[in-house]
């Protein structure tokens, strides 16, 4: 338990004595002074939590003296012990809360006891009060820079995620990438078409206002579209004269083949319907496969492809023929908007042919589908 100190001051020495009788056997420390002075200069060594002043002294009246005691020492517990003359003076004194409590002389023993345990009761109260509200401000502080550590802590995991997700996905399409750029390799002739169309693509997809992330899965669809031809046997795939009817229906499987590669891969799964229907005619006829889909039922980054693919087709070397001139592509182009192309695609493409003529199909140029988006 804590050490309870108690200061009496009274010029009356007898009275002091008294009370040093009275509380020999309490569990508290009991100071005295005669002189309101001499207490004050035991208070600045001795510290008490309660201190009790006769009111009428010589030197410095008792309100005066705990006034004193209040600015020195504003958590004491000041009480007041005096005689009934006094009363009204003490009784002023605790209305304007400078005094706790005020003991009448003589007092009864009991009583007195009783008031001193109240008042170092109310100054540990007062003290825990004072602890607990201490406590809680710095908790409050500690909380407030935690949150903000956390706040950082988490704007910077998220950024870092993010990063690392676009990492993994650039890697991702690279690798995949590199296997659609493979099979294009196997054909000297088709060397680089699966990367052309997909700049194609992009280049007309802006072309035609599409969104950001719209340009960029067609990009990767355009990349993809043909990873299916990895199914087919390269033996129809190199084969330099013209197919079969059974070679054709066999090259055909290729968009069917390539969703099923990119199935599996969740980050593509926007692209998967892309690449199958890569091959669709625009009126739904059975010119187109593999799901003889109609107009907009066909997703629009396949519509796009398509006209790239064959754009890209015409305007390279073959081996039974060399690359068509732009008016030939043109020509095509309008004969079968409508048919097998969306003729919004076929309009766009047109305006990007007359905008940049020979310069949009040259080859080797280098495209970063990042800076080109902006992001
Ligand atoms: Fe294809
Ligand atoms: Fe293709």
């Amino acid at each position: 338990m804590q050490e309870h100190t108690v200061l009496f001051v009274d010029d009356e020495v007898n009275i002091l004595k008294a009370l040093q009788r009275l509380l020999r056997n309490e569990p508290m420390q009991v100071l005295t002074a005669s002189r309101p002075q001499e207490a004050i200069g035991l208070l600045e060594s001795t510290p008490a939590q309660v201190v009790v002043s006769d009111q009428r002294m010589p030197e410095m009246s008792g309100v005066d003296f705990l006034s004193t005691v209040r600015e020195r020492h504003p958590d004491m517990v000041r009480m007041m012990l005096t005689g009934y003359t006094e009363m009204n003076i003490a009784v002023d004194a605790i209305n304007k809360g400078e005094i706790y409590r005020l003991i009448t002389k003589p007092w009864n023993d009991d009583e007195l006891k009783a008031t001193l345990r109240q008042a170092f009761d109310h100054y540990d109260l007062k003290g825990e009060i004072k602890r607990l509200n201490q406590v809680t401000r710095e908790q409050n502080f500690k909380l407030q820079d935690m949150n903000r550590n956390l706040e950082t802590k988490v704007r910077e995991r998220t950024k870092q995620l993010a990063a690392k997700h676009q990492e993994l996905r650039t890697a991702y399409i690279q690798t995949i990438g590199a296997l659609a750029e493979a099979i294009d390799a196997k054909d000297a002739y088709t060397r680089g078409h699966s990367e052309r169309v997909a700049v194609y693509s992009s280049r007309l997809a802006r072309e035609m206002g599409l969104r950001k992330e719209m340009i960029e899965r067609i990009y990767f669809a355009g990349l993809l579209h043909d990873v299916g031809k990895i199914g087919i046997p390269d033996a129809i795939i190199t084969k330099p004269d013209r197919l079969t009817e059974e070679e054709y229906l066999e090259i055909q499987k290729h968009p069917e083949i390539g969703a099923k590669i990119l199935e599996p891969v969740e980050f593509l799964g926007s692209v998967v319907p892309c690449v199958r229907h890569h091959h669709e005619w625009f009126d739904g006829s059975d010119r187109g496969y593999p799901d003889r889909l109609r107009g907009d039922k066909i997703p629009l980054p396949s519509r796009v492809i398509l006209v790239c693919d064959t754009v890209e087709a015409m305007t390279s070397d073959r081996p039974y023929r060399k690359a068509l001139p732009l008016e030939t592509v043109v020509r095509e182009l309008h004969k079968y908007s409508g048919s097998q192309f969306d003729p919004q695609c076929v309009d766009a493409f047109l305006r990007l042919l007359d905008r940049d003529g020979d310069e949009f199909i040259s080859k080797d140029q280098k495209f970063d589908i990042y800076a080109f988006i902006g992001s």
